[in-house]
């Protein structure tokens, strides 16, 4: 904690609330969903979220995005409130084609039929799983990737070098790094990697990763 502390005094921007750095981070997350959306094929956009969460970081993005009818999703959350929520605001917004499944996320299966996905989103995730299961969890994408396929990942709480160490597992597995938030941010990082590698094929049965399998703080759970 008293690394981080000083840390916080010590760039600028990174002593708010912890509030606003989740607010902060969502916007960051939702721009960079459109912006993925923007260059999208032509057709349908196949796309699954890994632990969505209530869903906001494409539910938020799609609600005025001239490709929302465009999107196919799953988002897969292990939790039953955070479904219910997710469903309510897919239905309130007329996103009838983003399905929210409750289910274990970190297991290949709850997959099955969804991907290959042009847009994978991984947020919350990294944070939450130690190393060996970031660069397991990162090893594995290409079985949810369709070439091309941009993958959105924030890590929360972390110092912004750490982020060197994920951008290096994607690019040892075949994403190139299309955005990194600035090492000025303290409180989290986001960053896009688009798939150049070949897809593999989804493989039933394998887990990707163990939550609460790392050291990282959380800021709070949300
Ligand atoms: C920090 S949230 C991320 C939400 C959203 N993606 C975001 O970044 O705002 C992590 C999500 O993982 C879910 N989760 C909690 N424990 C889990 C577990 N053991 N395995 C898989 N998912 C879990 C939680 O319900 C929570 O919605």
């Amino acid at each position: 904690m008293e690394r981080r502390e000083r840390g916080w005094n010590a760039r600028p921007g990174a002593g708010d609330d912890p509030g606003e750095h989740l607010a902060r981070r969502l916007r960051t997350v939702q721009q960079r969903v459109r912006e993925a959306l923007d260059v999208a094929r032509p057709g349908r956009i196949r796309t699954v979220g890994v632990c969505p969460g209530q869903g906001r970081e494409l539910l938020g993005a799609l609600a005025a995005h001239p490709r929302r009818g465009d999107v196919v999703a799953r988002l897969v959350e292990a939790d039953a409130a955070k479904v219910r929520s997710a469903r309510g605001a897919a239905r309130a917004a007329g996103l009838g084609r983003v399905e929210v499944l409750e289910g274990d996320p970190s297991r290949t299966d709850v997959y099955a039929g969804a991907v290959p996905a042009a847009l994978v989103l991984v947020g919350g995730v990294f944070e939450r799983i130690g190393d060996s299961d970031i660069a397991r969890t990162i090893s594995l994408l290409p079985q949810l990737c369709a070439p091309g396929a941009q993958v959105i990942w924030t890590c929360h709480g972390e110092p912004p070098e750490r982020a060197g160490g994920v951008c290096a597992r994607f690019e040892k597995h075949g994403f190139q790094k299309r955005w990194l938030s600035s090492p000025g941010e303290t409180a989290y990082a986001v960053g896009v990697h688009r798939f150049t590698g070949t897809p593999a094929p989804l493989e039933s049965g394998v887990r990707m990763f163990t939550f609460g399998g790392g050291s990282r703080r959380v800021a709070r759970e949300w």
